[in-house]
């Protein structure tokens, strides 16, 4: 893993500065995100990037089970603590239906086609709890593609299914690294919530 930008494609080392600049300019958490989400649009286009993914692993088989899917780690930031992770689904995987505890994430989709899902807490639930018991109901689902980015801000309740034929890859941009926060994961069968600490982290060089 990069600690900085050493070795790193030209194009990811160039959003990794508009990052740091966010983060040093910007002090509405909203606007950082929403506005850092355009840059990953731009990234998602780089011809590079694009290559250098179809070299990324499918296995170890953590990177698609139960799902619970691992994470390449590309990039931690030393002065700010955001990541850029990776994630390789095989065609058909669906990941839990899940928060991301108070953490921001930018989703992108490099490669593939996927539904993206929203839910909401239909049990009067509110946004930052660690319930052991929950009722949720999906509110909205959208089809993406590549160059699609998703913004979920603290504790938004989202899953993505991958359809049947294509895997997908995705670049995943987080405020800080799965392990240093509480997430929820819904189990819609029995109305069970459990709380885990994100996806294992596979360090992965990106150049
Ligand atoms: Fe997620």
């Amino acid at each position: 893993m990069n600690s900085r930008k050493e070795a790193m494609l030209p194009a990811v080392a160039r959003f990794v500065d508009a990052l740091r600049g966010l983060h040093e300019n910007e002090p509405d958490e909203a606007v950082r995100w929403r506005t850092a989400a355009e840059r990953l649009r731009q990234l998602l286009r780089d011809p590079e990037l694009k290559a250098h993914a179809q070299g990324w692993p499918t296995s170890p088989a953590k990177l698609g089970l139960e799902g619970k899917h691992a994470n390449l780690l590309f990039y931690e930031d030393p002065d700010h603590g955001f990541v850029i992770n990776g994630l390789i689904k095989k065609p058909a995987a669906k990941t839990t239906v899940h928060d991301h505890g108070r953490s921001w994430t930018l989703y992108g989709v490099l490669d593939g086609a996927e539904s993206v899902l929203r839910f909401r807490r239909a049990d009067g639930g509110r946004p930052g709890e660690l319930p052991s018991r929950a009722e949720v109901e999906a509110t909205e689902t959208a089809q993406v593609g590549a160059g699609h980015v998703d913004c979920i801000g603290p504790w938004e309740i989202h899953a993505e299914y991958n359809n049947d034929h294509a895997r997908t890859i995705a670049v995943i941009v987080r405020s800080q690294k799965s392990g240093t926060f509480t997430q929820n994961i819904f189990y819609q069968k029995d109305g069970s919530v459990e709380q885990y600490y994100g996806p294992q982290q596979i360090p992965w060089r990106l150049g």
